[in-house]
């Protein structure tokens, strides 16, 4: 594991496997770079893993981007915030040798990683995003780029509301798709099921011709 002074605090651990998309992973409030290490080598077996920790403190807690309440984003903040952040994996990608990578977004991790699929296309080679929802009202018309990308929602879950992450879904959809929108019979949290369904989306876009590979 190592760390290079980029502009985000972070973790990168090399790919042990070559030819993987490596994986960005984004972690939920409160979180920090350590939270989705697990998570990431289980749904990305030796693939490289570059964990940044969000830049925001709300009450102590790292977030990637401001929010005004629960649900209700500052967009602005999120809009600059995504930017920072796609700034952070041109940094991480020169100083690692690595391709486009996989965001895996938890929670307030996969909403920065949908506003990073709208507003920078082509950034991503695809996100893996648990218990997203629509990060903006109106992102303005990007190019449209295929990314796939993996929508895992909750049935019951109380903080994303089943049209949002339906409308998070077509958004995605529309800005270049291809998209997987699964709804499992749970809440907020991450469970076995998400691994699992993560773990065969990503072993799925990692096979096809062209998906990107690492150099370390
Ligand atoms: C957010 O603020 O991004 C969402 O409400 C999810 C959360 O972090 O609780």
């Amino acid at each position: 594991m190592t760390a290079r002074e980029l502009s985000f605090v972070h973790l990168f651990r090399p790919a042990t496997i070559a030819g993987l998309p490596p994986v960005l992973l984004l972690h939920g409030t409160g979180g920090d770079e350590t939270d989705l290490l697990g998570l990431g080598a289980a749904v990305a077996p030796g693939a490289a893993l570059v964990s940044p920790r969000g830049q925001v403190l709300e009450n102590g807690m790292p977030r990637f981007f401001r929010r005004l309440a629960e649900g209700v984003f500052d967009e602005a903040d999120l809009r600059r915030r995504a930017g920072d952040l796609a700034r952070f994996v041109d940094e991480a990608r020169a100083a690692y040798g690595i391709d486009a990578p996989v965001a895996l977004g938890f929670s307030n991790g996969a909403n920065i990683a949908a506003a990073v699929r709208l507003l920078h296309p082509g950034l991503l080679s695809g996100a893996i995003l648990l218990r997203g929802m629509v990060p903006l009202e109106t992102p303005a018309a990007a190019a449209r780029v295929p990314t796939p990308a993996l929508l895992v929602s909750g049935e019951r879950d109380p903080i994303v509301p089943a049209a949002n992450a339906a409308r998070l879904a077509t958004m995605l959809e529309e800005a270049g798709g291809p998209v997987e929108h699964r709804v499992l019979p749970t809440s907020h949290g991450v469970t076995n099921a998400d691994v699992e369904f993560a773990a065969d989306w990503y072993a799925r876009v990692a096979s096809r011709p062209g998906a990107s590979g690492t150099a370390s």
